[in-house]
């Protein structure tokens, strides 16, 4: 058996956790375990079950600080932004504590005497869930406290990255009163959990998939829950586009752009992609972005920066990659220099030992354009494009144009160019005098093409991708009503008229 190992992005020698790896035959038994234990936790009353969850949202805020401290060391997130990410754990877990007692049905009268019709909200069994290292704490919680909520039972495999933040997560729900067979972690790679979903899906154990990551991996598992006749819950990557107007309060602009676009070193999914701005202010803004980008602090994500090391190692050579995507129509600012800070390539005003982590420059690439790699590309690092528009009809094309449409944001005081961006973006989430990113715990959070498959989580939106509705019917009536056929039909006059 292998292990994984998990080091601090910051200082790569210090280990933070480390877990063995499973088989695909521990994925089909986790499964399996799952889908027994399955009607024993659906048979649990809903306000019984949103109890745990109260109890669960209590103990992750009595844990706020270690289980952030573990974030900022095992995935680099800075300090304060682990803080908020834990906030919106205990957030998730709020909404859903009182859901136990609603998840509504309707009561919905019958077209004939004496029948009643009525809807129930179904636990859909049992979900595998797959999340990515980025949001290891806020994401997955999108996705067990509603499912676990609603009666469903949940195999979770988090990013091997943010193992040891899944595995304390796991125990807070544990603490919280979940039983260990309805959620279990299983830590594995890439290629070893879709072997095991597979064949724990040809087996009947899974009823639901639900994945956060890139629209590639997506794509393969969207695929195998297809041929399972289920709708997976996907939430994919983002080119996510910041529109800039004449009108626009240029303080709130550079603010907003400097932490969408380079807040957790660019790896959210929110995270701004590409910022157009209108050419009547283009050169000011282009400047204000590069001077406030250039005296940015960036090192120890402990301290007061504006963001830490990458995730990991494969992300910098992801970023790398991107920054090879740079063409000669395009001019670079940001820092010094490009790729990865070192004491031989140094960032001005860095905190910290550069070449103890996986720390790299923020650079804005300026002169984006469709048919760029770098206009369609999500880049998932420091990196943010600039572009140029003339109107806001143009401003939407190019913000649609890459098939992406995740997050979007548009700075203006005029009203009418904030609706007709929101009436013409093809974005599930648009931000007006806000940034990309900083979504809402109780808000419907997901994207559309290349972003995903129109599945919503959050708030009471992602009831739908975890429960199933049941219709009933009850005919009281002692004889048998034939639909559509029995029809009750009261005389009138269609020829009447005044
Ligand atoms: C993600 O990047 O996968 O809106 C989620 C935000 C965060 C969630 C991002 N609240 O930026």
């Amino acid at each position: 058996m292998t292990n994984f190992v998990s080091v601090n992005p910051a200082h790569y020698n210090e280990i933070v956790t480390e877990v063995p790896l499973a088989s695909s035959g521990d994925i089909i038994e986790a499964c399996r375990a799952a889908k027994a234990a399955q009607p024993q936790w659906a048979s649990i009353p809903a306000p019984a079950r949103g109890r745990v969850i109260a109890q669960v949202g209590r103990l992750v805020e009595a844990n706020k600080e270690s289980l952030s401290r573990l974030v900022t060391r095992e995935i680099g997130k800075v300090y304060a932004e682990a803080l908020g990410e834990v906030q919106e754990v205990i957030d998730t877990c709020d909404f859903f504590l009182g859901e136990g007692r609603r998840l509504y049905g309707q009561t919905v009268p019958s077209e004939m005497p004496d029948k009643q019709l009525m809807t129930f909200r179904m636990p859909v069994g049992t979900a595998a869930i797959v999340t990515a290292a980025n949001f290891p704490a806020a994401v997955p919680s999108w996705y067990l406290v509603p499912a676990l909520l609603t009666g469903n039972t949940i195999v979770w495999k988090p990013a091997e990255h943010a193992a040891g933040i899944a595995l304390a997560m796991a125990e807070l729900f544990y603490a919280g009163g979940i039983p260990r067979d309805v959620l279990q972690v299983v830590v594995a790679d890439g290629p070893t959990t879709f072997e095991g979903l597979d064949a724990a899906m040809q087996a009947g154990y899974v009823n639901k998939l639900g994945f956060t990551g890139s629209t590639d991996v997506g794509r393969r598992l969207g695929e195998l829950a297809g041929r399972h006749l289920q709708s997976p819950c996907l939430e994919l990557g983002g080119k996510n586009p910041m529109v800039v107007m004449p009108d626009a309060n240029l303080d709130l602009v550079i603010e907003g752009a400097l932490f969408s676009g380079f807040g957790s070193a660019g790896q959210r999914c929110t995270s701004l992609g590409t910022m157009w701005v209108h050419r009547d202010i283009y050169e000011v803004v282009r400047d204000r972005f590069v001077t406030a980008t250039q005296e940015a602090v960036v090192g120890d994500p402990f301290a007061d920066v504006l963001f830490g090391p990458l995730i990991d190692e494969k992300y910098l050579i992801n970023h790398d990659k991107h920054l090879g995507m740079i063409a000669d129509h395009h001019t670079v600012y940001g820092s010094t220099s490009v790729g990865r800070v070192t004491s031989a390539n140094p960032r001005a005003g860095f905190i910290g030992d550069p070449d103890a982590g996986w720390f790299a420059h923020p650079t804005i690439v300026e002169g984006i354009r469709p048919g760029d790699a770098l206009y369609d590309t999500e880049t998932f690092g420091p990196l943010v494009g600039l572009g140029v528009f003339d109107t806001l009809e143009e401003a939407i094309e190019l913000s649609n144009g890459h098939g992406y449409g995740l997050s979007s944001a548009i700075y203006s005081s005029d009203p009418q160019a904030i609706w007709k961006f929101r009436q013409g973006i093809s974005a599930g989430m648009l931000s007006v005098n806000n940034t990309t990113s900083g979504a809402e715990a109780h808000l419907p959070f997901g994207g559309n093409g290349r972003s995903g498959n129109g599945s919503r989580q959050s708030g009471v939106w992602v009831l739908d991708q975890f429960t199933r509705w049941q219709s009933m019917n009850w005919d009281f009536s002692g004889k048998l009503q034939k639909a559509q056929m029995d029809l009750i039909e009261l005389p009138c006059d269609m020829d009447f008229r005044l």
